[in-house]
């Protein structure tokens, strides 16, 4: 046990000169790897002509790139632009860079790329972009023992997005950022999407209003007047997401619609709260639509978004005009041709009766009357014609007045001029009640078409908004 025990002890002891030796070894070598790393280094640079590309005058150079996304920070519609921030990341073959000795990828300060030869990469649609510097500029180079070369940067860019805003908020956007070499045409420079892994960090980019549903990077010529150029393109698809305007915009203009309708149920003689209701619906309706405006470009064109709020106004306003409908017909012309029908129906009877009394009369005496009614239509008052008519003849005199007082009252209705009367017999107060009654009798069925129209808006309405929102999300949503 005690033997086993101290040969552990000694393997342990042997393990730690071991280890001594050999850290002993490479310490003393580390400065004259770093000089070696400095001779090579000098070397690379030493007579190295930054104003000849790679393999000049033979095959173009290959120029691999990825893209490691880090994030979309904004999707503008006004701007009709997007900004993206990404490590940018080129690596072509530069022969003249290729060393020996070292088997080790060496990481030079950034400052290093500026006596390099690099591509003159630059993005077609972009608007303002820059090369983060802080602390020092995101530059990477790092050369590799075959000469390759990486190159990566650190780009923030605001890249040109022409959107198609027709279905607007219930749309797909394809935002592109295109990549093209600027000078050399495809004789001096290729450009290759990195096979397997060109685009990475979709996965983690976070956009408040869009989700990326697919990306895609292509490959492409583009032949301009000076030669055809080597182009590379990355496009996303954007989808936006709906949340944010169902609760800003659908929702509110929705209740707004379901609100005016409120004015249905409220009694047709309240004007104050109807029109107050249906005023107030359709200038909430305007605000919303003012207030959408302002976060989009002036595009000519109609959105999904102003037909749902032009549907929804268009329903609102109707609200209030079916009010103003059955204000007309309850208080305006409607009833007004009412009253003059009863008038006219009243009118008639009174001619009838009074026809009807003068023939009595004219059957019972006949040269009186006459004369009575004569008078009558020379302006006689009753007085006179009573007093002129008084004496011998009794009966028939009173029979007669009875007539002559009524005459008056058509006289009056004919010519518009009260005439004076002095006793009103029962049967004239009479006719008038009639006359008061049979106006009612109109009026009261008015009443209830006044409600059928409120009746039918109840159902009418709600219906055809549902049929309208039915149809328009079966077509924008599929
Ligand atoms: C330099 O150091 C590395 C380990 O860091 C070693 O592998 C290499 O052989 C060394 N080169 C020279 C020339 O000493
Ligand atoms: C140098 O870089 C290449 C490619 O990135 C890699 O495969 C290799 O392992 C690196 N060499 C060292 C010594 O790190
Ligand atoms: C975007 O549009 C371009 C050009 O029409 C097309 O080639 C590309 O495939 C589209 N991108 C996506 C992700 O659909």
């Amino acid at each position: 046990m005690l033997a086993a025990g101290e040969r552990a002890h000694w393997a342990l002891l042997c393990l730690h000169a071991a280890v001594a030796v050999v850290l002993g070894a490479q310490s003393p070598s580390e400065p004259s790897n770093m000089s070696y790393v400095k001779v090579t280094v000098d070397k690379l640079l030493k007579g190295y002509d930054i104003r000849l590309r790679p393999d000049f005058g033979g095959p173009p150079v290959d120029v691999v790139m990825s893209i490691d996304i880090s994030s979309i920070d904004m999707v503008s519609e006004v701007n009709m632009d997007y900004t993206i921030t990404m490590y940018f990341q080129q690596s072509w073959r530069d022969k003249r860079l290729s060393y020996t000795g070292i088997p080790l990828n060496l990481t030079l300060d950034n400052r290093v790329a500026d006596q390099l030869w690099v591509p003159d990469t630059y993005f077609i649609n972009d608007k303002k972009s820059f090369v983060h510097g802080v602390t020092v500029k995101n530059r990477m180079i790092r050369l590799h023992p075959d000469g390759t070369v990486l190159y990566g940067l650190r780009i923030t860019t605001t890249a040109a997005c022409m959107m198609d805003l027709r279905r607007y908020p219930l749309d797909e956007q394809n935002c592109t950022l295109e990549i093209e070499s600027y000078g050399y045409t495809t004789d001096d420079i290729e450009f290759y999407w990195q096979g397997g892994s060109s685009v990475t960090g979709v996965s983690n980019i976070e956009l408040p209003q869009f989700s990326i549903i697919d990306y895609q990077t292509l490959s492409t010529k583009a032949v301009f007047a000076t030669g055809s150029y080597p182009r590379l393109s990355l496009s996303f698809k954007l989808k936006r997401n709906i949340g944010y305007f169902i609760l800003q915009t659908y929702m509110p203009s929705t209740l707004i619609t379901i609100l005016s309708w409120v004015s249905f149920w409220i009694n047709y003689d309240a004007s104050a709260a109807r029109v107050a209701l249906g005023i107030t619906t359709v200038l909430t309706m305007t605000t919303i639509n003012t207030h959408l405006r302002e976060t989009l470009p002036k595009i000519p064109y109609v959105k999904a978004i102003d037909i749902y709020l032009m549907g929804c106004f268009v329903f609102v306003f109707l609200a209030l005009l079916e009010y103003a409908f059955v204000n007309y017909i309850f208080f305006g012309r409607g009833p007004h041709l009412q009253k003059k029908k009863a008038e006219k129906a009243a009118k008639r009877n009174n001619e009838k009766q009074q026809r009807m009394d003068a023939n009595k009369v004219q059957v019972d005496a006949h040269g009186n009357i006459h004369l009575a009614s004569m008078d009558l239509r020379n302006e006689m008052s009753g007085v006179e014609m009573l007093g002129g008519l008084g004496g011998a003849n009794t009966m028939f005199s009173y029979d007669s007045a009875s007539i002559q007082y009524r005459k008056p009252l058509t006289g009056r209705d004919l010519y518009g001029r009260p005439t004076p009367s002095l006793e009103r017999p029962i049967g004239q107060k009479k006719s008038r009640l009639r006359r008061r009654a049979s106006q009612l009798r109109v009026k009261i069925p008015d009443l209830t078409d006044v409600n059928a129209i409120d009746k039918w808006s109840r159902v009418i309405f709600p219906i055809t908004f549902t049929f309208f929102n039915l149809v328009y999300w079966l077509y924008y949503v599929h």
